[in-house]
């Protein structure tokens, strides 16, 4: 048993080891050629090229006497790659060839193409062909019809096994006319990167192609759901240059696409060069666990040339799901089934382990010259999903030797324009998704709070100059908020109402008799009710001069109601800030437990959210909010003497003035932070389900962090504006904290962002936000950041949306950004997967113990309730129901 287990240690440290170590090719063969040019050309990767007439052992140039003469020319076109390697040309106007001296094996051989006039020769009247040993490469090749202003090099990858001492590359060019070349380079690959097997489309078991003989075209080289690779950021030595997939996805299904750290990715058995970790680390997926319900393919296609069979080379690296059977696939090579109930990790044993697979699609006859790769789940799999991280096409020589393809028309543009604009997509899928969502939400009855609006004491409110929000404000508030209500607090004491009156602090704002609450609200008109929760009914109401207020009324029968009650008048009482919603006064008549608090015209944050008809708050809008929800807890957790923890923080509990100003409200379950010897509360767990801290849960110990955590949740549900706990929704959907935090580990966010954002969000303002929201949900409450650093953080990231906000058109994907997130921040450290060998962690486990994630957002803590099984009812204390929403 213990040698098992230090084998699996010492397997899991080896794997470990082994990632980290990127194999460096040296290539025995590296020509590098600038045709034409009269000085080393250096480019931005580093690679030097020589002149190709400098006197090299293993470059000959052979060409007829006065048949070939050098060209150049300035570049003005910004969409130029390797300006300075190709503004140099070597022209030819009879057959003339390189003859290279190289070791045998497989050579890249790749040729640059830059038409520009000089001299006589305008490109338009360029027409050749171009031989490789025995393989024709070019034929009548007219470079001028595959060039675009957007993309005006032409470059050209062929991969030539040399079995002949040399390798000659020899232009003809056609009567007349004229061949010419920038640069090229033929350089030594490694002898592993092509294996002779593969499945031919169609087939089911993989065969030998022959491919030992056979020279390739690369045709396309994909990192799927990432950005561009460069030569330079390849694997080491192999300068291959990857592009994105956006171009080649048909219609609009695009899936959603995620990232993980580069250093993640295990090569297994596989050379670190098959493909660089920057395309291992990227994918493309159905949309992750949110298109459960959902069965769709993606669809890429790549125009090809008829005639040719095609080597299709897949990429996988399972990067987000962390076992087997959570995405079970199937792959399509031209409608055909090619991988059926393919589990990446299945295959390969862990997640983040790099896998290929090799296929060989004919294509002599077809409806049109595309090829196309598709991939969706597997008709029996449970969670519909698949994933795919790099795609490369390679075309195979046909029987004649031959690789070259007609020219295109000149009207024809680039090829990517053939296939259907994909815009939008992610949209619409999107909308889908959260079409989903919202309806599970409907059900969810949402509602609100204490609430009032006091038109007298507004203004003056609203003159007072504020300080910076986050600096406490003195306790029990200004002077003239105290000294209103003073000698009815008096009076409350010579009304002798029963047992409250010495609970209540003698500084704690108005009395109000029970005959004034009755009256301002109609003697409890039930049409008046704002809200029910396990304290009591909440009722709007007017007093005095008309002013609205929220009148909750506490069920006297309740103990814990009383121990709330207190509560709330103590912490209230002490507390004045703009960002807390204020309480009036109170009444303790005739065994009444009554608070008056101010009425939030726009009742509960999340009633903005979803499940309402409310109009949707823009981006700036709900930065603000959090905001201003952030300095109320900063201030509750720094203002006061003893730091006071809110512990029941959520959208129910984020009130909204008239003019959107958020306030925390509900101070019923708060309770005052650790003093300075103490580092915790200890205390019996109440709380939200779906907000509750987890290591509270588990410890039982009370920190400011744990309001921290909740906020968290908030912020999530700010962003994805759906319930925290929503149990319609599929197992690992349901948890919103959780799985929106899975997204954000892989920097796609904002793929789950409420879509009623799209366009109106600047990527970067939702970046930062992703990362407060990720540091608030940390595991540990030591690692989450105290309130004032996530209210730093949010104000930041509310100037970089302001900041955008005039130029800032919308980006389609708005990936790229996370992207550069994911790579530098997103840290499953290593510990994380070695943690426990053989049995991979999900990525986002902060969750609550399942077996307590009840069917609603039930509060814990509190035996009140009304008894009602909706929503509602299930949140305690303080439900609220936005007025205009009746
Ligand atoms: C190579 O060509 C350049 C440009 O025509 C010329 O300046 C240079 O002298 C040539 N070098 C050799 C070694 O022939
Ligand atoms: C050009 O580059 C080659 C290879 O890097 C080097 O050997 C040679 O010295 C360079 N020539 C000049 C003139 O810099
Ligand atoms: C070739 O291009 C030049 C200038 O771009 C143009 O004047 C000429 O007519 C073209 N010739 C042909 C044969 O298309
Ligand atoms: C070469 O291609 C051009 C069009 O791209 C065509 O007009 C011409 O006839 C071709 N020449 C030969 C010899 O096939
Ligand atoms: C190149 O061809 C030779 C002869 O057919 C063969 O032995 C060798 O394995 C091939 N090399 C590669 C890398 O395919
Ligand atoms: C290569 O990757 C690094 C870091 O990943 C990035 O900063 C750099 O811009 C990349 N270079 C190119 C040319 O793409
Ligand atoms: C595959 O199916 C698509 C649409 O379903 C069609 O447009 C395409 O022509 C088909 N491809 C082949 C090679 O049959
Ligand atoms: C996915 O594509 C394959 C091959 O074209 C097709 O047979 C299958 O029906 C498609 N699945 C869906 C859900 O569209
Ligand atoms: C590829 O070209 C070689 C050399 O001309 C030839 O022997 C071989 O049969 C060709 N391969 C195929 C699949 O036609």
């Amino acid at each position: 048993m213990m040698q098992v287990l230090l084998l699996l240690a010492f397997l899991a440290i080896m794997s470990g080891v082994g990632t980290t170590q990127a194999q460096v090719f040296t290539p025995t063969d590296d020509i590098l050629l600038s045709c034409g040019s009269s000085a080393n050309v250096t480019v931005d990767d580093g690679r030097v090229f020589v002149p190709d007439n400098s006197s090299s052992s293993n470059t000959l140039l052979t060409a007829p006497q006065g048949t070939t003469v050098v060209g150049s020319t300035v570049q003005n076109n910004a969409n130029l790659d390797y300006p300075n390697l190709v503004s140099s040309a070597r022209f030819f106007t009879e057959k003339s060839s390189y003859t290279f001296k190289v070791s045998s094996g497989r050579h890249w051989v790749r040729l640059y193409f830059y038409p520009f006039p000089s001299g006589n020769f305008t490109p338009n009247a360029s027409f050749f062909s171009l031989s490789a040993n025995q393989f024709t490469l070019l034929n009548n090749f007219s470079c001028v019809a595959f060039s675009s202003f957007d993309k005006p090099l032409v470059f050209r990858e062929y991969l030539i096994n040399v079995t002949s001492p040399t390798l000659v590359l020899s232009f003809s060019p056609q009567p007349n006319s004229y061949a010419f070349i920038n640069a090229l380079e033929v350089v030594s690959m490694p002898s592993n990167l092509l294996t002779d097997d593969a499945t031919l489309v169609g087939q089911q078991a993989p065969q030998t192609l022959g491919l030992p003989g056979i020279a390739l075209q690369t045709m396309y080289r994909i990192n799927v759901g990432g950005a561009s690779v460069s030569p330079q950021n390849d694997s080491q030595g192999l300068y291959r240059s990857w592009e994105p997939d956006s171009n080649y996805i048909f219609a609009a299904a695009t899936g959603a696409v995620g990232s993980v750290q580069f250093s993640l990715i295990k090569y297994g058995n596989d050379p670190t060069y098959i493909a660089p970790p920057a395309v291992y680390a990227t994918a493309r997926t159905l949309g992750g666990s949110q298109t459960v319900t959902l069965s769709y393919n993606i669809s890429w296609v790549f125009p090809v040339d008829l005639g040719y069979t095609y080597f299709v080379r897949l990429h996988f690296c399972e990067i987000i799901d962390s076992a087997i059977n959570q995405r079970v696939f199937n792959v399509y090579i031209n409608n055909q089934t090619v991988l059926s109930n393919f589990d990446v990790i299945a295959v390969v044993g862990n997640p983040d382990v790099v896998l290929y697979e090799d296929f060989a699609a004919p294509m002599f006859t077809g409806p049109d010259a595309n090829l196309w790769v598709q991939m969706g789940p597997a008709p029996s799999a449970t969670v519909k999903d698949a994933i795919l991280n790099g795609l490369e096409v390679f075309k195979m020589n046909n029987s004649a030797g031959g690789l070259s393809g007609p020219n295109p028309s000149v009207t024809l543009s680039s090829p990517s324009t053939v296939v259907a604009p994909t815009g939008g997509g992610s949209k619409q899928n999107l909308g889908v998704i959260i079409g989903v969502v919202v309806g599970g939400v409907a059900a969810v009855v949402v509602l609100a709070a204490f609430i009032y609006y006091c038109c007298s004491r507004k203004p003056k409110l609203a003159k007072k100059p504020t300080p910076p929000m986050w600096l406490p404000l003195p306790l029990h508030g200004s002077s003239s908020d105290t000294s209103r209500g003073m000698t009815h607090s008096h009076k409350s004491g010579k009304s002798g109402a029963g047992s409250y009156v010495s609970s209540v602090p003698s500084n704690m704002g108005r009395f109000f008799t029970f005959a004034e609450l009755q009256e301002a609200t109609n003697n409890f008109d039930e049409s008046l009710l704002l809200g029910v929760g396990g304290f009591g009914k909440v009722y709007k109401g007017e007093i005095d001069d008309g002013s609205k207020v929220a009148v909750k009324r506490g069920n006297p029968q309740s103990e814990q109601g009383l121990a709330e009650f207190q509560t709330e008048i103590e912490m209230l009482s002490k507390l004045r800030h703009r960002h807390l919603v204020s309480l009036i006064g109170y009444c303790d008549d005739s065994k009444e437990m009554i608070l008056v608090y101010d009425y939030m015209s726009k009742g509960p944050l999340r009633s903005h959210l979803y499940g309402t008809k409310l109009p949707n708050l823009s981006w700036k809008q709900r930065l603000e909010i959090c905001i201003g929800a952030a300095r109320g807890l900063h201030y509750l957790h720094t203002g006061a003497a003893q730091s006071i923890i809110h512990r029941d923080v959520k959208t129910t509990n984020i009130l909204l003035d008239e003019n959107f100003v958020a306030k925390v409200a509900d101070f019923g379950l708060s309770k005052t932070g650790p003093s300075l010897e103490q580092t915790h509360v200890s205390t019996a767990v109440k709380g939200s389900f779906g907000y509750l801290d987890p290591e509270y849960f588990r410890r039982q110990q009370l920190t400011e962090k744990s309001d921290v955590y909740s906020f968290g949740v908030v912020l999530m549900e700010v962003l994805c504006a759906r319930p925290a706990i929503n149990p319609a929704l599929p197992r690992e959907q349901v948890n919103m904290a959780e799985w929106a935090l899975k997204w954000q580990k892989m920097g796609m966010l904002d793929q789950i962002k409420d879509t009623r954002l799209a366009g109106a969000c600047n990527p970067e303002s939702l970046r930062k936000f992703g990362d407060i929201a990720e540091k608030c949900l940390a595991e540990q409450g030591i690692d989450r950041p105290p309130m004032g650093d996530v209210l730093w953080n949010l104000e930041y990231a509310l100037q970089l949306q302001e900041s955008s906000s005039e130029n800032f058109a919308g980006t389609s994907e708005g990936t790229d950004a996370l992207l550069d997130n994911a790579s530098m921040d997103n840290t499953f450290s290593a510990n994380d997967s070695l943690s426990q060998p053989g049995y991979p962690q999900p990525r986002a486990n902060q969750s609550v113990e399942p077996s307590l994630t009840f069917s609603t957002e039930h509060s814990l803590g509190v035996s009140e309730g009304t008894g009602s099984e909706d929503a509602s009812a299930g949140d305690i204390f303080s439900q609220l129901v936005h007025p205009e929403g009746r």
